[in-house]
């Protein structure tokens, strides 16, 4: 077999065999197909798609690419969450600690920034000293003693999807259902967890922009995960603008911070009370959605959810000072305000573009080996719906070098439209596929 003559099939729109897509993971994973082959696939699996069998089979290759994780030593049943990706999500930074607070086992395998889309681990690297690169054998044991750890790719887990998702990072084939699909589900399968619940994006933020397609993709994930016996839900949310306001790593952490200090935005609290309720749910640590949010609340309220995350945090070697002084967070040496032109309702905000806000400031990567920087990003003080009169602040932006702001604030410029008429804040969760 030769990957030369797949890329050809699947140019020419060809349906790929089990054989040969397991062929092209081990092939891939090994070394012996180089990026350049694996590139050319990636850009015609873009155009020509995969169908259900291909996915399948691409998902059930990459889980088996390496390490298969047996959690079977932790105690009770185990709970997983992933994010399809968006702008300014950072829901795992506070629905971990607000499920673990409740003693549900989290153990979450979660992934970097991919495209205009931030990575909770690279939110979490805001933290001194702080890793996801732990043993399965800390792993296991921080999920048992305090309820939650997050791991990265690099304990063998996946690594097909792990050198996958950077490569198409870096060459535009990330909006794709069936590579989101596998790429997602594969890193679920090979986590071990019983109950996933994913939380899949829809709009101008997320790489599925029409809710048709986001439909798709979550009925497409549940599927895999119920075919692979796992307790499966998806939450479509609302990604046609920023979640929360704060989108940059540590500013997100900020954010989250506030959040779990019952001061966060109210959006990003009710995602992560919904994505939580089918998590305490699926684990039988309660009987109904209704139980399980007021005790989610509740965690917010008698900080037990912060408490838990600083837990966390030290856990994995990381300083939790900034959890209760966020000033010591990495910051940002220019900062500067964006004022408002036009008068209006805001009518909608180009999420991606405020992704790419973030990453022109050096919030993400350019390239494979960019270095991130943590401090810098932005925060919105206008979301769609808002009222906006000429001179308001629309966002300021956080910024260490003179040249990326400028190109920063050139590209904000295009972002926000408005309304004379008055517009409806939108519906926050589209819907709920079980
Ligand atoms: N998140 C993932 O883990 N993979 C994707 O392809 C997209 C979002």
């Amino acid at each position: 077999m030769r990957m030369y003559d797949l890329i050809m099939k699947k140019r020419n729109g060809i349906v790929l065999t089990q054989e040969e897509i397991n062929f092209m993971v081990e092939g891939f994973t090994n070394g012996s197909i180089p990026d350049y082959q694996m590139s050319a696939m990636m850009m015609a699996i873009y155009f020509r798609g995969m169908n259900e069998d291909e996915t399948l089979y691409l998902t059930m290759a990459m889980a088996h690419s390496g390490d298969i994780l047996d959690l079977s030593r932790i105690n009770g049943l185990k709970a997983d969450k992933h994010s399809t990706g968006g702008v300014g999500d950072k829901t795992s930074l506070v629905l971990g600690p607000m499920v673990a607070a409740l003693g549900v086992p989290v153990a979450k395998m979660s992934g970097r920034g991919l495209g205009h889309t931030g990575g909770t681990i690279d939110k979490l690297e805001s933290f001194e000293g702080f890793s996801v690169d732990i043993s399965t054998e800390d792993f296991i044991k921080n999920v048992n003693s305090i309820k939650m750890a997050i791991i990265g790719q690099t304990a063998d887990l996946a690594p097909a999807d792990k050198k996958l998702y950077a490569l198409r990072d870096v060459t535009a084939t990330v909006d794709n259902m069936s590579l989101i699909a596998s790429s997602i589900m594969s890193k679920k399968l090979a986590a071990g967890a019983d109950t996933i619940v994913l939380d899949v994006k829809t709009g101008s933020g997320a790489f599925m922009k029409t809710e048709e397609d986001s439909f798709a993709l979550a009925k497409e994930m549940v599927q895999i995960g119920k075919g692979a016996g796992r307790n499966t839900v998806a939450i479509v949310s609302d990604m046609d603008q920023p979640l929360g306001y704060a989108v940059g790593n540590a500013l997100e952490v900020k954010e989250a911070i506030d959040t779990l200090n019952g001061e966060g935005s109210k959006e990003l609290l009710e995602l992560c009370v919904t994505l939580g309720s089918y998590m305490l749910v699926g684990t039988k640590n309660a009987a109904t959605i209704e139980e399980a949010r007021e005790k989610l609340y509740q965690t917010i309220e008698d900080k037990s959810a912060l408490n838990k995350f600083a837990e966390f945090i030290r856990a994995q070697g990381g300083n939790d000072a900034p959890i209760f002084d966020t000033s010591l967070l990495p910051n940002a040496s220019l900062i500067e305000e964006i004022k408002a032109t036009t008068q209006g309702y805001v009518e909608h905000i180009i999420t991606d573009e405020i992704g790419i806000v973030s990453l022109i400031l050096g919030g993400g990567r350019e390239t494979k080996e960019s270095e991130i920087d943590l401090g810098v990003g932005l925060v919105l003080h206008k979301k769609v719906g808002d009222y906006v009169n000429i001179g308001d602040s629309l966002a300021t932006i956080y910024a260490n070098d003179k040249d990326k702001l400028q190109a920063a604030k050139e590209r904000f410029k295009k972002t926000y439209s408005f309304t004379n008429e008055k517009k409806e804040k939108p519906k926050f969760i589209k819907g709920i596929v079980e």
